[in-house]
C-alpha cells in the first residue's frame, strides 16, 4: 500500500485526509497548527504528527506527499517534496507563477516522479458526461463556453476571486477545449480588500476560433456553480447546485433552410438529463493520483495540465493589472 504523508488539515485539508487514510496507509500528519495537529493526530492515531514539514521528508517509507497548505505556501512544499523524491499531490493552483510551476513540472520529469495538481472537477462524474459528449461531437462543432462561480463569500485574503475560483473554472475549460488561449483578457475590482479583487470577469480566444467566458464573484447574490457548452447541435449545461439534474442536454441550435434566403430559424427538440454516477469526485482525484503513483509518471499529462492552468492564470493577472490583453 502507498505510504503517503499530508501536510495542512484545514478547512479543505480534513476531507483530503479522510479520503487518504481510507485509500492508502497514512503515515504522517503535518499542521503548523499544533492545536488542529493534535485533533487529527488522535483521530488518526497510525499517523505519526509534526509541526515541520522537513519531517515527512526525512521518512524513506514515505512514497507520496499530498498538500493541501495555503496557497502561496504550495510552491515551495511541492519542490522541497519533488527535490526529497517524492511523488506530490498538491492543491490548486500548484504555483502562483507560471516560471514557478514550469520548475515543478521540469524537477517531477527529470526525477520521474508524479505531479498531480488538484483540479478537483476533472473528476466530477457529470463534467465526465460533459466531456465525453464534447469528445464524440455529440454538440456539433463547439462555439463558446462560459462559467459562473459566484456567491456571497467566502471572502479570502490570500488570493483574489481570479486565484481562488477561477481556477476551477480555467481547468475545465482547458480540458474540455484542448487548447490554451491566444488572448486572454480580464477585469475586476477590488471593492472590499484593496488589491484583491472581489469580482473578476475573464474572456479567453482560442487558436480555433472558439472563445471561453468566466464571471468570477464572493460578491454576488447568486450561489452559482455552472459551465454551459454552447455546440453548433447542442448545448449542454453543468450545474453543480443541482441535486439530481447535474446535467441538462438541450437539443436547441440555430439551423438555415434552404428556402430561406440566408434567414437563420432556431430548432428546439428534447430536453433531458443523462442520469449521473453518485461518486465522490475527491475520492476519485486521489483514487487517480494513486494509481499513477503505483504505475510511474507515464507522460506527466496532470502535470503538464496544471501547467497550462497557472501560465494562463498568469495571462489574467497580466491583463487584470493593465487593462490590455494578454
Ligand atoms: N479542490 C477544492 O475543491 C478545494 C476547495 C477548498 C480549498 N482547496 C485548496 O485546499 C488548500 C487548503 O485550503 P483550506 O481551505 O483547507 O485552507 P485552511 O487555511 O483552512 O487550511 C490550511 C491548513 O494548512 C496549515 N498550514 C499552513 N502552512 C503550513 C505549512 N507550511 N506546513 C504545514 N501546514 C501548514 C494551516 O495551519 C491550516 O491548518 C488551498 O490550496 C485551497 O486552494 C481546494
Amino acid at each position: 500500500m502507498t505510504r503517503v504523508a499530508q501536510a495542512g488539515v484545514g478547512g479543505w485539508g480534513k476531507n483530503v485526509v479522510r479520503v487518504v487514510g481510507e485509500l492508502a496507509e497514512l503515515a504522517w500528519i503535518c499542521d503548523t497548527d499544533g492545536k488542529r495537529l493534535a485533533e487529527f493526530g488522535s483521530r488518526y492515531p497510525q499517523a505519526r504528527t509534526t509541526t515541520a514539514f522537513a519531517d515527512l521528508l526525512t521518512d524513506d517509507e514515505v512514497d507520496a506527499v499530498v498538500v493541501a497548505t495555503p496557497v502561496p505556501t504550495h510552491y515551495e512544499l511541492a519542490k522541497q517534496a519533488l527535490e526529497a523524491g517524492k511523488h506530490v499531490f498538491v492543491e490548486k493552483p500548484p504555483a502562483m507563477r507560471g516560471e514557478e510551476m514550469e520548475e515543478l513540472v521540469a524537477l517531477a520529469e527529470a526525477r520521474g516522479l508524479v505531479l498531480m495538481p488538484g483540479h478537483l472537477l476533472l473528476y466530477h462524474p457529470g463534467l465526465r458526461v460533459v466531456k465525453q459528449l464534447v469528445d464524440e461531437g455529440a454538440l456539433g462543432e463547439v462555439a463558446c463556453v462560459y462559467g459562473n462561480r459566484q456567491n456571497l463569500g467566502v471572502i479570502r485574503s490570500n488570493e483574489n476571486a481570479l486565484w481562488s475560483l477561477g481556477v476551477h473554472d480555467l481547468s475545465v475549460i482547458l480540458w474540455l477545449l484542448e487548447e490554451e488561449p491566444s488572448e486572454a483578457v480580464a477585469h475586476g475590482m477590488d471593492y472590499l480588500q484593496e488589491g484583491i479583487e472581489d469580482v473578476v470577469f475573464c474572456f479567453l480566444r482560442f487558436p480555433s476560433g472558439r472563445v471561453a467566458h468566466m464571471h468570477l464573484s464572493w460578491l454576488d447574490p447568486h450561489k452559482m456553480r455552472k459551465m454551459t457548452v454552447v455546440g453548433r447541435e447542442k448545448m449542454v449545461v453543468f450545474d453543480d447546485m443541482e441535486l439530481e439534474r447535474k446535467v441538462t442536454v438541450y437539443e436547441k441550435a440555430p439551423w438555415e433552410p434552404a428556402s430561406s434566403y440566408g434567414e437563420w430559424r432556431t430548432r428546439t427538440g428534447d430536453i433531458f438529463s443523462p442520469k449521473i454516477a453518485n461518486d465522490e469526485p475527491l475520492r476519485l482525484e486521489l483514487q487517480h493520483f494513486l494509481r499513477l503513483v503505483q504505475a510511474g509518471p507515464g507522460d506527466h499529462r496532470e502535470a503538464h495540465d496544471g501547467l497550462a492552468v497557472v501560465r494562463t492564470l498568469d495571462r489574467l493577472t497580466t491583463s487584470l493589472r493593465t487593462g490590455a490583453p494578454a
